[in-house]
């Protein structure tokens, strides 16, 4: 082809959904769902090293101009399980979706999960305005962005005649659909949709699970409302997003209040069932020289690096026994129990000692699979991994 025809044709494809006619105009609808507590990737791996809240906010503050005008908002699942870290967590993702001014936050399943006592009076300090089907949230809430009128509501018979109406639920994909008279629907049961599906005339769509990528769809409105054309895209949050140092001041105050979950008077007695590299080395040096040389050995440094070190949801597979008796518990009381030593592989077994004729348990697959799961270590591959770390 051409090559100026083609630029052409690339251009009117670009340009197309846009054009729009006469008194038509877009607003775009930027959408997290089923975060689960999840304010930013372990970075465990770089293919996995996607999504957080300290990226979303730098990307909006970024293409603020682009994007205007534009409608934030949440479709519930925000928060993982009410547990002392849970709570943390809870209270890190409201700080951060007031920092970006969330025009609406559903508060579904997971947050019913919460005592109520702890989760609405934050969520009112917080100023995020919340739709829930409970009280004292109302269903609905009404937004008047630049002339667009969006009614977003937790109520599936909530929609108003004139505007957008935009229903937010923690239901599944395949009861959304069953759902009619919205434009969209955006749910955070953890269903994936790589892409939107049309039902009728209503867009359904999926909070990317964990906010590994944040959705964008782009509506197409008349005076009276959406036309039903649309364009969706996802915003991809990599590394190289420059963070908002607003939000990354909420999480590392989060990871401080986190470590002082470690400083409970429940310390295991350490010592009393994990011997340790040093215990296993009295007899077996050469395969401590060796396992020295894989990363298991300084898998605990990674945490530290990162700012994560006393972090129970990091440190369970980045050290030895974590959360067992005598297993690691932290730097400062077991620091020889830190990174991913013998007894996480060849299994717990003192009286292998006594009697060093009792086999210890067989290195299978499996056990690798407790830490190299799909999220942390997409590239595992028993054979090829097993290979780097023969010792
Ligand atoms: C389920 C187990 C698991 C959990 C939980 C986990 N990690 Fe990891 N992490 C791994 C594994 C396995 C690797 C190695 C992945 C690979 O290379 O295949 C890894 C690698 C890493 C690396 C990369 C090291 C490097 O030099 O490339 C960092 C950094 C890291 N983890 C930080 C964290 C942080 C921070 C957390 C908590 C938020 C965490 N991890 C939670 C299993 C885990
Ligand atoms: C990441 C898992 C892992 C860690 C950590 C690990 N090993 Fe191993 N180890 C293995 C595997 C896999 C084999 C090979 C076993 C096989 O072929 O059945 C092995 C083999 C051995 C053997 C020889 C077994 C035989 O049949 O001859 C000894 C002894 C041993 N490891 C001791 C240690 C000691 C001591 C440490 C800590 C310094 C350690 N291992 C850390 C996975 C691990
Ligand atoms: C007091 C000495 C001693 C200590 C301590 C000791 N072992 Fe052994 N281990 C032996 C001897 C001896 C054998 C058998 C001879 C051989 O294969 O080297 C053996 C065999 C093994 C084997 C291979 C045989 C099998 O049945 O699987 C593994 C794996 C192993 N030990 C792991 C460990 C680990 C892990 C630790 C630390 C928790 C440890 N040992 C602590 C002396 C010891
Ligand atoms: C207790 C958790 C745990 C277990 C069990 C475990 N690993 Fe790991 N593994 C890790 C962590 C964490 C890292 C990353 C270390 C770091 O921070 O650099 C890692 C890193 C590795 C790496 C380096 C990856 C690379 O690309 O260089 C290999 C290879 C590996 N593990 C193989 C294995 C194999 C094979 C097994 C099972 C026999 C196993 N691991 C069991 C936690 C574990």
């Amino acid at each position: 082809m051409n090559f100026m025809l083609f630029l052409t044709l690339m251009l009117f494809a670009l340009l197309a959904p846009f054009a729009g006619y006469a008194g038509e105009s877009t607003v775009n609808i930027i959408y997290t769902g089923s975060i689960n507590g999840e304010l930013e990737p372990c970075g465990c791996s770089p293919k996995t090293d996607f999504g957080g809240l300290a990226r979303l906010s730098g990307h909006l503050s970024a293409l603020r101009d682009e994007l205007d005008p534009y409608i934030l908002i949440d479709a519930g699942n925000f928060t993982a399980k009410d547990t002392p870290q849970g709570r943390l967590k809870a209270e890190a993702v409201l700080k951060s979706y007031n920092i970006m001014k969330y025009d609406a936050v559903a508060f579904v399943s997971n947050e019913k999960g919460f005592s109520p006592e702890f989760l609405v009076p934050l969520i009112k300090d917080q100023a995020v305005p919340a739709v829930s089907d409970t009280p004292p949230f109302k269903q609905s809430i009404l937004i008047d962005r630049k002339g667009f009128k969006v009614n977003i509501s937790v109520n599936p018979d909530g929609y108003i005649e004139e505007g957008i109406n935009v229903l937010l639920t923690g239901r599944p994909v395949s009861e959304a659909m069953t759902i009619k008279g919205w434009d969209v629907i955006i749910t955070s049961s953890g269903d994936i949709l790589e892409e939107p599906l049309k039902q009728d005339r209503t867009v359904i769509l999926s909070g990317y699970p964990r906010g590994k990528k944040t959705g964008m769809i782009t509506l197409a409105v008349t005076g009276e409302g959406s036309t039903g054309n649309f364009t969706h895209k996802w915003l991809s949050l990599g590394s190289d997003v420059e963070e908002d140092a607003k939000v990354r001041a909420v999480i590392t105050e989060y990871d401080s209040k986190v470590a002082g979950l470690l400083k409970g008077p429940e310390k295991p007695a350490a010592g009393d069932t994990y011997m340790g590299t040093a215990g296993c080395s009295a007899c077996h040096q050469t395969y401590e020289e060796s396992w020295k040389k894989t990363r298991h050995a300084t898998a605990f440094d990674s945490l530290v690096n990162a700012g994560k070190s006393n972090d129970p949801e990091c440190i369970v597979c980045h050290s030895v026994g974590f959360g067992e008796k005598g297993g690691f518990f932290t730097l400062e009381t077991t620091p020889e129990l830190a990174n991913v030593q013998c007894e996480e592989c060849h299994g717990l077994d003192r009286e292998h000692v006594e009697d060093f004729s009792r086999p210890m348990r067989p290195v299978t697959e499996k056990v690798c699979l407790k830490c190299h799961t799909g999220e942390n270590s997409p590239d595992f591959d028993f054979p090829v991994y097993l290979k780097k770390i023969l010792h």
